[in-house]
Parts: structure tokens; C-alpha cells; sequence
């Protein structure tokens, strides 16, 4: 039998999502395939500081979700760029060392992890690991750079203005009301989980809304609010990416106006998700044709959740990728690929492949003039 695989699961981190991640690495360790992988645990705390995790031990109050939390000890993890040698340490004398590992599995989700710059940790520390590359994971952060580039490759998109923090005090808002109509959405630029994001229905909504959205970010979008369902489709793949069944999103418009943070994650009759949608064929296969556009104009690799619109008239209209999506057996990513066939083992397996292969064809590019 083969040598097992080593996956490091680097997961938590300092999001607003790092409850989500923790339960995505879990059901990950719970689900991981043992006659292929063997798995080392590397939990980053809300701090970002990062600390070697005992499998049997690295989550508290692991069962309900509104408390769990990680269980990290006193040690912390440094991680050096190097090539050759095992380049994630021990800053403290342990008891267990991080051994060699073959590959990561980041399960981190928006800004310090999804954004590349874990990516280029990893990469300078000659590491493989599973999702998009440093590029794609900024390009799939920043939501002002996502959106013209999919407009670039004329995908359709609501409207939108970008404002930065510099070019607010000279802001013509008759203009960019013009230009998105009201009621718009309001978001900072680079974030996750609906945080700072608002729905305004007038000039006076708009303007809190924007000092609001600048809390979080130095830049900002205004987007033309579409009316229409939203509707989830999951990609895979590197060069040859394909496309899930697409699934539905259903918020419930009596306890919230929007798929709001509190609709994620606070209110369990928040929101229902329908697997797959309930879509006439030829909707469904213009979504999966929408996604993969979108994962490969974003420059994305390995995984991707690409979330649209469809609205009464049938357009559907993109509206954002994740490029590490949620990972629990209810989230919407494995749920998806189970429904296409891909049972959740399975798709960890190909993601962690995937990885492999697109570093080992790193590896055979010429990095200086011949
Ligand atoms: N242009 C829009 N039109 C209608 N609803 C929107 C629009 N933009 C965002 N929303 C609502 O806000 C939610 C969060 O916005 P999104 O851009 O997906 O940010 P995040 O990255 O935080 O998930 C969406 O799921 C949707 O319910
Ligand atoms: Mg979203």
C-alpha cells in the first residue's frame, strides 16, 4: 500500500466566520478518507495566532454551535519560507512536533484567509494547497476588482459604483444615485458574511449607509438591487472546471429584508436552502454555464461557490464567488456535490488532487532565463 497522504487542515482564523470554519474542519476530520490521508490539525485562533491541534481534543463545546470554540493551548507555530525542509515550526519546546506534510487544506473564510495572503504564506513556504491560488483568492475578495473583471468579460452583473475612502467627500451622490437607483446595496469593498452591508431605500438610508460600510472598509460599492432568487451553483476543478446541480437560497422575507449576517448564521429559521433549485433545465444549465465563466474569469483553481440571481424575466445575473466556501455537511458546497454524485469523502479527496496537481505542474515552469 502506498504511503498515506499528509494533509495539514489549517482552520479558524480571525473572520466573523471562524465558528463556520471550525465546524467545517471538524465534519472535514470526521469525513476524511484514512486509508489515503493522514490528517494534522493546525487551528489559527481569533487572534491569528496559530497552534498545533490534538484531533481528539481541538474543539470545545463541539456539539452546539452557538458555543464552540477552539481549544488552543499555549504553543505557537511559525511558518518560514524555505523549500526542502519541513517549513512550519514550533516556536516553543513541544512534546509533538508539526511533521512533514504533504499538503494544506485551508479552511478559513474572508479576510486572513480567503484573500491570498495565507495563499502566499503557503507558497513561499513551497507548501501545496487546496483552492485558489494567491490571485484568485484576491481577485475573489475584493468585490470592486471581481466585478470589473467579470464585466470585462461582458458576464452579466448588477450595476454598480465604487467609492473610495478618499473620493467620498467629493461624492455627487445625484450621480451614483442615478446610476445604481434606489433602493441600492451598500458593501465594503472586501468582507464576508453580509457584514456591513446594507439595503437603503432612500438619500438619507444611503448616506448612513455608506459611514457605515466605511467602517469596514477604505473602499465601498453601491450596487442596483435585483430582484430575484438567489441561487447558489458549486465549481470544480483546475483547467477543466465543472459545475454542480444549482441550489437555492430562500430567506425568510418576514424576518429579514435580505440574506443578512443574521439570516447566515443567528436565526435558524433565517433562511432554507433547496437542493437542487427548483429551475426549468435550460435556467439551471445557464447558471452552470454563468458559474464556470465566472470561477475561470476570476482566475480561480480548485473550489469555488458562485452565487447569482435569476429573476422573474429569466436573466441571471452573477452577483459573487467564494473561493473557500462553507464546508460543514449542511453547507451548501458539499450539499450541492452530493446531489451531483460527488459524496463528501469523494470531493475532499479530489479537492486535496487537485492541489497536488497544480503544484506539481508549478513545479515544471522554468523560473529563470534559459
Ligand atoms: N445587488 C444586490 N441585489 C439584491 N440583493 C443583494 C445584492 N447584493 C447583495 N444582496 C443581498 O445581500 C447578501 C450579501 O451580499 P453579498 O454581496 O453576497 O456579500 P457577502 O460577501 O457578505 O456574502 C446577498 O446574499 C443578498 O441577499
Ligand atoms: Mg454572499
Amino acid at each position: 500500500m502506498n504511503k498515506k497522504i499528509r494533509v495539514g487542515i489549517l482552520f479558524g482564523g480571525q473572520s466573523a466566520e471562524h465558528e463556520v470554519a471550525l465546524q467545517s474542519a471538524k465534519n472535514i476530520v470526521d469525513a476524511i478518507d484514512r486509508d489515503r490521508y493522514e490528517v494534522e490539525l493546525i487551528g489559527i485562533d481569533k487572534q491569528g495566532g496559530w497552534h498545533l491541534q490534538d484531533a481528539r481534543k481541538f474543539l470545545l463545546d463541539a456539539a452546539d454551535p452557538a458555543h464552540i470554540r477552539l481549544n488552543a493551548g499555549t504553543d505557537n507555530l511559525a511558518v518560514v519560507p524555505t523549500q526542502g525542509h519541513q517549513p512550519i515550526v514550533s516556536l516553543s519546546a513541544q512534546e509533538r512536533e508539526v511533521g512533514p506534510l504533504d499538503v494544506i487544506f485551508p479552511v478559513l473564510h474572508g479576510p486572513f484567509g480567503e484573500d491570498g495572503t495565507v495563499q502566499g504564506l503557503l507558497k513561499l513556504a513551497h507548501l501545496p494547497f487546496v483552492g485558489a491560488s494567491v490571485l484568485g483568492s484576491a481577485v475573489g475578495m475584493d468585490k470592486d476588482v471581481m466585478k470589473r473583471l467579470l464585466r470585462d468579460a461582458g458576464i452579466p452583473i448588477p450595476k454598480f459604483v465604487t467609492i473610495t475612502r478618499a473620493a467620498y467627500p467629493r461624492l455627487d451622490l445625484d450621480q451614483a444615485v442615478a446610476a445604481v437607483g434606489l433602493p441600492c446595496f451598500v458593501k465594503p469593498a472586501n468582507l464576508g458574511s453580509s457584514v456591513g452591508i446594507t439595503k437603503a431605500h432612500d438619500r438619507a438610508e444611503l448616506r448612513q449607509a455608506m459611514d457605515f460600510a466605511f467602517q469596514y472598509d477604505r473602499k465601498i460599492l453601491l450596487e442596483e438591487a435585483i430582484d430575484g432568487r438567489e441561487i447558489e451553483c458549486a465549481v470544480l476543478g483546475n483547467e477543466n472546471p465543472v459545475a454542480s446541480v444549482p441550489g437555492e437560497v430562500i430567506t425568510d422575507h418576514t424576518r429579514h429584508e435580505f440574506y443578512s449576517y443574521d439570516a447566515k448564521y443567528l436565526d435558524e429559521q433565517g433562511a432554507a436552502l433547496v437542493i437542487p433549485a427548483q429551475l426549468p433545465d435550460h435556467l439551471s444549465r445557464a447558471v452552470q454555464t454563468l458559474a464556470v465563466q465566472t470561477f475561470q474569469t476570476l482566475c480561480c483553481e480548485g473550489m469555488g461557490r458562485v452565487d447569482c440571481f435569476v429573476t422573474a424575466d429569466e436573466r441571471v445575473v452573477i452577483n459573487e464567488i467564494n473561493t473557500i466556501p462553507g464546508f460543514t455537511r449542511i453547507s451548501m458546497y458539499p450539499k450541492l456535490w452530493e446531489a451531483s454524485g460527488i459524496p463528501y469523502p469523494e470531493l475532499i479527496h479530489r479537492l486535496i488532487q487537485l492541489g497536488l496537481e497544480r503544484h506539481a505542474q508549478e513545479q515544471t515552469l522554468a523560473t529563470s532565463k534559459a
